[in-house]
């Protein structure tokens, strides 16, 4: 197998067990507000848990079916949490870690477009839209810290 696939294999299979951790994380925020107008906050939480789902499947595919390597069932750290203002701060440090990380693999993609002939543009589309949904969560968590 060529160096690069190993190596994209190790770093989609990193971001497949943050993604795996995030949705965990999400979920069990959502149930831990109480409260008056709660509902909107959880009901944004679990719905961001949903699209981290999706970024699970994104990755499991492009590890599985255009890497020819084998998805991790791992997860990533989670962090407890209870009251809303810790827990939209860290999910906020979270987004903006998986953002950094996401990008230096879009990046090293790039770098490899030669050596990627018959995956290179699915890559390069499905990192990118998985970042551009990261951003989305951190703007709609940044409005909700106000
Ligand atoms: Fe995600
Ligand atoms: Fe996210």
């Amino acid at each position: 197998m060529p160096e690069i696939k190993t190596e994209l294999i190790a770093l989609l299979n990193r971001a497949l067990e943050m993604e795996q951790a995030s949705r965990i994380q999400y979920l069990a925020h959502a149930e831990q507000i109480k409260g008056v107008d709660s509902e909107p906050l959880i009901a944004r939480l679990k719905e961001i848990a949903s699209d981290e789902g999706k970024h699970e499947g994104i990755f499991r595919d492009l590890i599985g079916n255009y890497l020819d390597g084998e998805p991790s069932m791992g997860i990533d750290k989670t962090h407890p949490a209870k009251e809303r203002m810790e827990i939209l701060t860290l999910n906020i440090a979270g987004e903006k870690e998986a953002i950094n990380f996401y990008k230096t693999i879009y990046k090293k993609v790039i770098e490899n477009k030669e050596n990627l002939t018959y995956a290179y543009e699915t890559l390069e589309h499905q990192i990118r839209h998985v970042i551009i949904e990261e951003q989305q969560h951190l703007a709609e968590l940044s409005v909700l810290i106000g």
